[in-house]
């Protein structure tokens, strides 16, 4: 099995470390050899922090290789790729890959928001088309969003999510339908939690407090939210309202100004809490 990942960035670097940590042939499409080299770094970097914490024994980065030229991934049983979240450039990709890759090549998006159904129309072969979504960070989050778009064919979908398994994460299969399974149901979720903040005049802490004692959350919605990154959300929220046109599913206010405002959580050490 030879792996294909288009789009070296949070989440390419984290899929290609994974396929690296599985002992597979895996080549690495960036735009320039700059950003390749520097996703190569953070990968090789991980992977060594895991063999002096004794998790895994020992790693080869040569099996990846990195290339800004699509055609070096003509004999990959599998791509997925991980560019950046906008229907047209990955159109344009998957019409390129139809061109370059083998035929019976299973390509496959990250995509969190957009329809895999609209990204396979781009080729004339959609039945090899399938959504991969990861979750951040790909290395450690365990479940696989596995999409089957509508004219996904059953070869491709199972080539797929055996990937998925021999990649240690936990597949879960649907339907190419906005924001799939977890983000359909926690998007709107932390949205209503956001709301309760200026209808109840409850504090952030308050908030996160009473929904891990009382309903048994391991983290806060707050605290989520800025875990998440407030602009990656209210981007996410935004894409599910489009399509929806449920209110639930549009950005609150509040959540929108902080992203305007910069207060992005973690990331940049402030959202709802200040990080040091
Ligand atoms: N970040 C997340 O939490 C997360 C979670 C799940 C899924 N996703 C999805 O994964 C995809 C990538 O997100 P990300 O956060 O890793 O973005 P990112 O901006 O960190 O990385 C995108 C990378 O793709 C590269 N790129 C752009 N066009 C390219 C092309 N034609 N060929 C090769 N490389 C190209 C860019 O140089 C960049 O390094 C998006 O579709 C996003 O929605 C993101």
């Amino acid at each position: 099995m030879k792996l294909g990942v288009v789009g070296l960035g949070t989440m390419g670097a984290g899929i290609a470390q994974l396929a690296v940590e599985t002992g597979l042939e895996t080549v690495g499409r960036e735009m320039t050899d700059e950003l390749g080299e520097t996703a190569r770094g953070r990968i090789e970097h991980f992977l060594s922090r895991k063999v002096e914490k004794g998790q895994i024994d020992s790693f080869e980065i040569e099996l990846l290789a990195l290339t800004t030229d699509l055609s070096d991934l003509a004999d990959c049983d599998v791509v997925i790729e991980a560019i950046v979240e906008e229907l047209e450039p990955k159109r344009e990709l998957f019409a390129e890959l139809e061109r370059v890759c083998r035929p019976d090549a299973v390509l496959a998006t990250n995509t969190s928001a957009l329809s895999v159904t609209e990204i396979a129309g781009a080729t004339s072969t959609p039945e090899r088309v399938v959504g991969m979504h990861f979750f951040n960070p790909a290395p450690l989050m365990s479940p696989l969003e596995l999409v089957r778009a509508e004219l996904t064919s059953d070869d491709a979908f199972e080539t797929a999510y055996a990937l998925a398994e021999r990649l240690g994460k936990q597949p879960i299969r649907c339907h190419d339908t906005p924001g799939f399974v977890v983000n359909r149901i926690l998007i709107p979720l932390l949205n209503d939690c956001i709301r309760v903040l200026d209808e109840a005049r409850v504090t952030p802490a308050d908030l996160d407090a009473a929904m891990k004692h009382g309903a048994g959350w391991p983290l806060g919605p707050c605290e989520l939210a800025d875990l998440v990154g407030i602009d990656v959300h209210v981007h996410a929220s935004e894409a599910l309202w489009e399509k929806l046109r449920e209110p639930r599913m549009a950005p609150p206010p509040r959540l929108v100004a902080m992203a305007n405002a910069g207060l992005l959580g973690r990331k940049t050490g402030r959202g709802f809490y200040t990080y040091e």
